[in-house]
């Protein structure tokens, strides 16, 4: 082990608590590919490539099956209108040149059953894979508890830089970590990773701190007492203008999501919200409406200006490291994001891969 890792504290008031808990966990490089956001693909093409490596790595050292599932995702039509959108949108990927495969309302019915008669059609995106987010945090917690490393459940609420030199005697900052709980915490290299709380913490340039914006999503969970009953793709979907997305794990349970919603750091749960999933996942797969009810929960995803992450250092030592602002996709973008963060730790700049490069902070002194 490097001596770098030597000693690590990880700061987070209710560890894995926050968006991963939420979050559904759709690996959805092609499907959440959107007009003009060409850099945030080729980002998310590039951590879509990472996964089933770092996957195997999370099972095999926790032991733990994370339900990383190899089944493509479906786009479906609701009506006739959400059929040319999502036409559209396969013109656009399939000029980006991206895995996407049109199938008329026979086809996708055939490959589904369970979909809804109704449904005009659908886009494939077959590489498009899912993950339990949920898992994937009890396997990173035991494997960074079986490390040694610290899990500090409170809140940092402070950044103090001391350029005097750091702890090894050498060049370079150290920096003071201000706790919640009343102790402060001594370190040389910092990683700021607060997801949509990055403004909660003092000590950060504006420019940073105030890029970063929740959006409040809901999130509805359902059980099927057969997991056969539900379909093995994750389903997305548009069905009178509203898109909605059902991803189906291997135990039964459905995730239905999400709304998008600006209100601050509000997470409770609407009603009107939790009616206008559920009403939109039966008119695309009536199945939902015969399964049992679990869980509502809602969730902040970390949002950006230009709906892209914020990774990289912003002192001039290096050692005030930023990864946040994931927005949708922060689950998708966790091996690439640890990659680039391990190189820049190790002041190795050119182990940054360079789809990450476009996303560092200084990019936001120009759009701030
Ligand atoms: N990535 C799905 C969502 O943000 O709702």
């Amino acid at each position: 082990m490097p001596d770098v890792y030597e000693k690590v504290a990880i700061v987070d008031p209710s560890p894995g608590k926050g968006t991963s808990w939420v979050a559904a966990g759709m690996l959805a490089a092609v499907t959440e590919a959107y007009y003009g956001e060409e850099l945030e693909l080729h980002l998310n093409m590039a951590a879509a490539n990472l996964w089933k490596s770092f996957a195997e790595t999370l099972s095999e050292k926790s032991g733990i099956d994370i339900g990383y599932r190899q089944v493509g995702t479906l786009v479906v039509a609701g009506g006739n209108d959400d059929r040319s959108y999502i036409r559209e949108l396969y013109d656009y990927q399939t000029s980006l040149k991206l895995n996407v495969e049109w199938l008329s309302a026979s086809e996708v019915r055939e490959l589904v059953p369970q979909l809804a008669p109704s449904v005009r059609g659908a886009m494939l995106a077959a590489d498009d894979y899912q993950v339990d987010p949920r898992l994937v945090v009890k396997a990173l917690t035991q494997i960074i508890t079986a490390k040694g490393y610290s899990l500090l459940p409170t809140r940092a609420t402070s950044v103090i830089s001391d350029s005097k030199g750091n702890s090894r005697g050498s060049a370079g900052n150290s920096f003071r970590i201000i706790l919640e709980a009343g102790n402060d915490l001594h370190a040389d290299k910092i990683i700021v990773c607060t997801g949509p709380w990055i403004s909660q913490l003092n000590g950060l340039p504006r420019f940073v701190s105030s890029a970063v914006r929740p959006v409040k999503g809901e999130i509805v969970r359902l059980a099927a007492f057969d997991s056969s009953l539900l379909p093995a793709h994750t389903i997305r979907g548009i069905t009178n203008g509203r898109s909605i997305y059902m991803v189906p794990r291997a135990d039964g349970t459905l995730v239905i999501g999400a709304t998008m919603e600006e209100k601050g750091f509000d997470t409770a749960v609407r009603s009107g919200a939790v009616f206008d999933l559920l009403r939109d996942a039966r008119a695309l797969l009536p199945i939902t409406a015969e399964l049992s009810f679990q869980e509502t929960i809602a969730g902040l995803r970390p949002a950006t200006p230009d709906n892209g992450p914020i990774v990289g250092s912003i002192d001039e030592s290096g050692g005030l490291i930023v990864a946040a602002g994931h927005y949708r996709n922060g689950v998708l973008l966790a091996p690439i994001t640890a990659v680039a963060v391990n190189a820049l730790i190790q002041s190795d700049e050119k182990g940054v891969p360079q789809e990450v490069i476009p996303f560092s902070p200084s990019r936001l002194e120009r759009i701030a």
